[in-house]
Parts: C-alpha cells; sequence; structure tokens
C-alpha cells in the first residue's frame, strides 16, 4: 500500500530496544531529513510521564547510544516527541491515546516493541479506537510467538485489524547492510551464480557467535533457549538469501515468494544431527564470567548453543549440507558464511606440496564486512620436487572499499521502510509459519529422545560434540 507516514507511534517506547535501537534511528532518520518535515512521534508504554518526561528520557538514549558524530539533530528530534501512558488492558486507554495521535494527513505507522501477551488487546484496543484505519500499518517486534501454534495465533489477532501488506513483521537481521549486499553479491555479479549449486558445493556454513551471555533477558531467554531465539529467524533468513533461486526482481512479493520456498524446502533434521549446549563459567578475552546456571540463578536445561546439520530437498541443493551454529559466551562475536566449493575432479598437479584445497568463499557479515574467497597458487621457486601449491585469499570486498558512509543500526533501514511502505526486508507470514514448522520438529525430536545440553566452558567454541558433527562428515568449522 502506497502512502507515507507523518505519524509513528511507538509502543513500549520506555523499553529497552526503543532505549538502544529505535529512538537513536529515528533520530539519526530526522537529522538526515529522511522522517519528512512534519513526522510526529508518539511513544506510549504503561510508566507514567508527560511529553517533557518523555524528552527527557529520550535525550538520555539518545546520548547513550548514539555515536558523537550522529547528535546533531537531537534538538529537532526531541520536538516531535510526545508520549501517552497506556494500559493495553484497559479498552478507555486506547481513547485518550487515539486522541493524542490525531488525525495524521498522510498516514500512521505504528510500532509494537511489547509483550507478545500484550499483543491481542493491544490490537483490539487499536481496532476500537479507530486506530487501525486503512492508512495505519503495523510494524511487529520479535518473539512472535515460541512455535507455530502460539504464531498462528498472533497472527490471526493481528490480521482481525490489518490486511498482510500493512503488516510488518521485523527481522532485524534483514535490516543489517551487511546482510542485503548478500544479494548483491549474488546477482549482481556473474561469476557465482553458475557455480552456485550442489555441483560444484560441497557444504555451507553458517555462524553467528556472540560473546555475551543472558544479559539482563533471564525471563525471555530461559524460555526460548538458541534455537527459538537465533536460528528460527536471523538463521533462517540468512540461510534463505544464501539458497533461494534468482527473484524475478528486487520487491516484496518475488524476494519473499523465493525465500519462502527454501524454506519450505527444508528437509526434517534428525535429533543425531543437531548438538546443544549451555555454557558454564570461564574466560572471554581474559574476563573471568559466570556460568548460565550461575546467572539464572538456578537449574535449567535451555540451550545457549546449538548446531545443526540441515538439508535443502530441492534440485539446487540436493545432498549438500548447511551447517548452522550460534551460541551464546563464544570466544568471539561473528556472523559469517562460507560456502566450501568442491575439488578440482583432476588435479593436474604431482608431487610434493602439490596438494589442492578446495576454494572457499567467505562472507564475514559481522562484526565488520569481509569477503574473501580463497584460491589456489603456485608458490614461488624452483623447486625440482613438484608443483608447490598454496591457498591464498583474496580479498573481495572490505568496508575500505565504501569508505565514507556511516555505519548504521540496522534499524534505520527498517523504521524507515516501515514509515514509507515497503515491505521487502520484512518476514511474510507464510515464512514465520515455514520456520516454525521445522523448528517445531526439532524440539519435538529433542522432547522424544530425551536430549539436554551438553556444556561447553565459556570462551570455547561449544560442547566437543558440536565439532564432531562436522567432522563426521570430514568437515571443519571455519575459524
Ligand atoms: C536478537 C536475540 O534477536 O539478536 C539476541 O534475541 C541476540 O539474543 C541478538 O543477542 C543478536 O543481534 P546482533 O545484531 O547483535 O547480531
Amino acid at each position: 500500500t502506497q502512502f507515507t507516514s507523518d505519524r509513528l507511534l511507538l509502543f513500549g517506547a520506555t523499553g529497552d530496544l526503543s532505549r538502544r535501537m529505535l529512538l537513536p534511528s529515528l533520530c539519526a532518520l530526522d537529522a538526515e531529513g529522511l522522517l519528512g518535515s512534519h513526522i510526529e512521534i508518539i511513544g506510549t508504554a504503561r510508566s507514567d510521564m508527560d511529553d517533557l518526561g518523555f524528552r527527557n528520557f529520550a535525550r538520555e538514549a539518545l546520548e547513550q547510544f548514539l555515536p558523537a558524530n550522529r547528535r546533531g539533530g537531537i534538538a529537532q528530534f526531541l520536538n516531535r516527541l510526545s508520549y501517552q501512558p497506556l494500559d493495553a488492558n484497559d479498552i478507555d486507554h486506547f481513547q485518550a491515546l487515539a486522541e493524542k495521535v490525531g488525525t495524521p494527513e498522510k498516514g500512521l505507522s505504528i510500532f509494537l516493541s511489547t509483550a507478545p501477551s500484550l499483543f491481542e488487546a493491544t490490537i483490539h484496543g487499536l481496532e476500537k479506537s479507530g486506530l487501525a484505519g486503512p492508512n495505519v500499518r503495523i510494524g511487529l517486534e520479535k518473539p512472535l510467538g515460541i512455535d507455530l501454534a502460539s504464531s498462528k495465533v498472533i497472527n490471526d489477532a493481528v490480521h482481525h485489524a490489518f490486511p498482510e501488506d500493512r503488516i510488518y513483521r521485523i527481522d532485524h537481521y534483514l535490516g543489517k547492510e551487511t546482510v542485503q549486499n548478500l544479494l548483491a553479491l549474488r546477482f549482481a555479479n556473474l561469476m557465482f551464480e553458475p557455480l552456485w549449486n550442489a555441483a560444484h558445493i560441497d557444504h555451507v556454513q553458517i555462524t553467528v557467535s556472540e560473546t555475551v551471555g543472558l544479559e539482563s533477558r533471564v525471563g525471555y531467554y530461559d524460555d526460548s533457549g538458541a534455537l527459538r531465539d537465533m536460528v528460527q529467524n536471523h538463521m533462517l533468513q540468512l540461510l534463505a538469501l544464501v539458497a533461494m533461486e534468482p527473484p524475478v526482481s528486487y520487491d516484496a512479493t518475488n524476494v519473499r515468494d523465493e525465500k519462502v520456498k527454501v524454506l519450505r524446502s527444508l528437509r526434517k533434521v534428525n535429533v543425531e544431527d543437531t548438538v546443544t549446549g549451555q555454557y558454564r563459567a570461564g574466560a572471554i578475552g581474559g574476563q573471568a564470567v559466570p556460568g548460565y546456571d550461575d546467572e539464572l540463578g538456578k537449574d535449567s536445561d535451555t540451550e545457549t548453543f546449538v548446531a545443526i546439520k540441515a538439508h535443502i530437498d530441492n534440485w539446487r541443493w540436493q545432498g549438500v549440507p548447511f551447517y548452522l551454529r550460534t551460541g551464546k559466551r563464544m570466544p568471539k562475536r561473528t556472523t559469517e558464511i562460507v560456502v566450501q566449493f568442491r575439488d578440482v575432479p583432476h588435479s593436474i598437479f604431482t608431487g610434493r606440496g602439490a596438494k589442492t584445497v578446495p576454494n572457499r568463499l567467505v562472507i564475514g557479515l559481522q562484526p565488520e564486512e569481509n569477503i574473501t574467497l580463497s584460491l589456489m597458487a603456485k608458490v614461488p621457486g624452483l623447486d625440482r620436487n613438484g608443483y608447490g601449491l598454496r591457498s591464498v585469499p583474496l580479498a573481495i570486498t572490505t568496508p575500505d572499499a565504501f569508505a565514507g558512509p556511516q555505519r548504521r543500526i540496522a534499524y534505520e533501514r527498517l523504521l524507515l521502510d516501515l514509515i514509507e511502505g515497503d515491505q521487502t526486508l520484512f518476514v511474510r507470514r507464510d515464512e514465520v509459519e515455514a520456520q516454525w514448522e521445522w523448528i517445531d520438529a526439532i524440539r519435538a525430536g529433542w522432547e522424544e529422545q530425551q536430549q539436554t545440553p551438553k556444556t561447553y566452558t565459556s570462551g570455547s567454541w561449544g560442547p566437543s560434540a558440536a565439532i564432531a558433527l562436522a567432522e563426521r562428515n570430514g568437515v571443519t568449522w571455519h575459524e
């Protein structure tokens, strides 16, 4: 639906995401003149405060979370903010909120960054108070359910008031510039695509490792675990972008049509092809850190690490394993995709040091973007005993290629697209449901076989079983 928004209504405006990501992103967009000169931003949450209180809250957040060179627009931005306290379970409060929002000239964007348990009541309140009209679109922050059934309940509730083309489900990985660049790498270059299939690719690895632990998200994380927190959403989106067919064009329907086909082709995983772990005390970067159970203050069977050998049952990927792993309290923070090609069919070189090593494309997405292709080269020299070969890295892109543009927060892209109405980087209902279906089957397998997480020391790459999972197939995790 083509309309831009001149009002933005932010639920959960005093929450952590708002402080760290949403307000800073909006302020940065505003400073660049991207929000339009008439935009008004209305915050709402349970806390009782007035406009001035909210502006003070926002100023503190902006000064803390925007880098110094991006703080120029703060004064102008604060003037756009107002606030209305709200108890989502009190329908009368929505009337007051609707009055505060007033009548936008063009359109209203709503962003829900609240507990999912409040979604139903919130949607109901929006509907009743006239805040769900045809010029309103709604953005939804995760978690959208804990399994397929609960995600359907949420989606049904939202659909009661909003059609799919006005629902914007966030996966913040899609807002990352480096993740979008995967599409440029694949579809704006000729040289990879002809090789991008089972005939030429041996396997793919996707790693998302973090050094942080539980942080302060005790309630949420322990109910969720790594599989639901990271694999269901971010890692499956990365997998879909790596594996999808070329879309007809870069737009919301075509890109999402191709992603969902991949997600539906995921083979049901055997429990033996998964490894779960939970961190114990250890050290990261020389800093001692406590174990998960100590942070949590009780015993728990929640996994903070998961590794999966996945398969995509379609023509392009038949027989190519996709190794996924993610964990907290790993040695370093990194998001990386490794595309391991097959070896040459026949080597003409013999003798000492003449062994070929298969080419590898390593796409580092975080903390820096870094794309490296390993190529075989002749070791220079006059060695009589053979033809020395060595794998050498060809760094095909680095952030240096684009020196200049700011490093952006993923939410800048996503909030701008929400306000302007572009769904390409948002997750469609059928995608979410295909993701959950696959995840639910994994969880069911764990339950059936009573698989509990193995322990691993903080600062390591997870339980040794994860290494064995890859090694069984002669694969080593890229480090
Ligand atoms: C969130 C997860 O969705 O993504 C967190 O809930 C995780 O547990 C975070 O830390 C990672 O995001 P990023 O952008 O830091 O890679």
